[in-house]
């Protein structure tokens, strides 16, 4: 990739999402509801929200887990994609006030809230384990699309959570920002290696659960990328 033709990123993303991920008044709305609560602006871009919301449709999901509320920008997305299925977003989120502004957001979308997307307050690890249970006492079904987009040191947890819960074969985990991640971490690269945190990419491939691929990105925010599996 030439450096010079790389520094037209924004200029590129821009034009695309202003042709094929223009946002409506709703996305406009709980980006800027959210930021007016002085949350920081660290959501999926419009080009991403489109992304996923394909790749979710396109895996004829219903039922997913989303890691990473924020102020449901991607749950709006997410829910978008699964409006036609009746299926259901149930979104994990540590941070009261954010879980309080993303409900806002999304009755404002006119989401039903918690029945068409369930914000979950509580450390995706202490709450993973009770979503277990439930699924094992049949109160709640299996997930067919997972999206990981909390905090990066537990990445490869919520990996193994997602493979875990999953609804068998075909169903997808996608995992945003691992390219940092893993830069951050020293899993490659040139910084020192955090060995508290395993390497997202090593735990995919470990046992023959998923077939799994990194791609990387760059976009109007930076260089970064994602992983997505799919269960076999
Ligand atoms: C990058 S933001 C999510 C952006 C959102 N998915 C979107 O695109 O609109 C990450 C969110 O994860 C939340 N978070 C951080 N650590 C968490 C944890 N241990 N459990 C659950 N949520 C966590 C943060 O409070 C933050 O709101």
């Amino acid at each position: 990739m030439s450096t010079e033709r790389a520094s037209h990123t924004a200029t590129v993303e821009t034009y695309v999402q202003s042709h094929l991920a223009p946002e409506d008044p709703s996305l406009v709305n709980a980006r800027d509801n959210t930021i007016k609560h002085g949350i920081p602006a660290i959501e999926l871009s419009a080009n991403q929200g489109k992304f996923l919301s394909l790749l979710a449709s396109c895996s004829g999901a219903r039922n997913v887990l989303e890691l990473g509320t924020l102020g449901g920008y991607s749950s709006i997305w997410l829910a978008r994609a699964v409006k036609f299925t009746g299926g259901k977003i149930t979104s994990i989120e540590i941070n009261p006030d954010r879980r309080e502004v993303a409900i806002q957001n999304l009755r404002s979308a006119g989401l039903k809230v918690p029945e068409e997307v369930d914000v979950v307050l509580g450390a995706g690890l202490a709450v993973l384990p009770r979503l277990e249970e439930e699924i094992q006492r049949g109160e709640r079904g299996r997930f067919d699309f997972v999206f990981i987009d909390a905090d990066w040191p537990n990445q490869w947890n919520y990996f193994n959570y997602g493979v875990k819960l999953a609804n068998g074969r075909g169903s997808v985990i996608f995992v945003d920002n691992v390219v940092q991640a893993m830069l951050d971490y020293g899993h490659v690269g040139p910084e020192e290696k955090d060995t508290s945190v395993a390497p997202l990419v090593e735990e995919a491939a470990k046992g023959g659960r998923v077939e799994a691929v990194v791609m990387q990105a760059v976009g109007a925010k930076r260089y970064d990328g994602f992983l997505m599996a799919v269960v076999k």
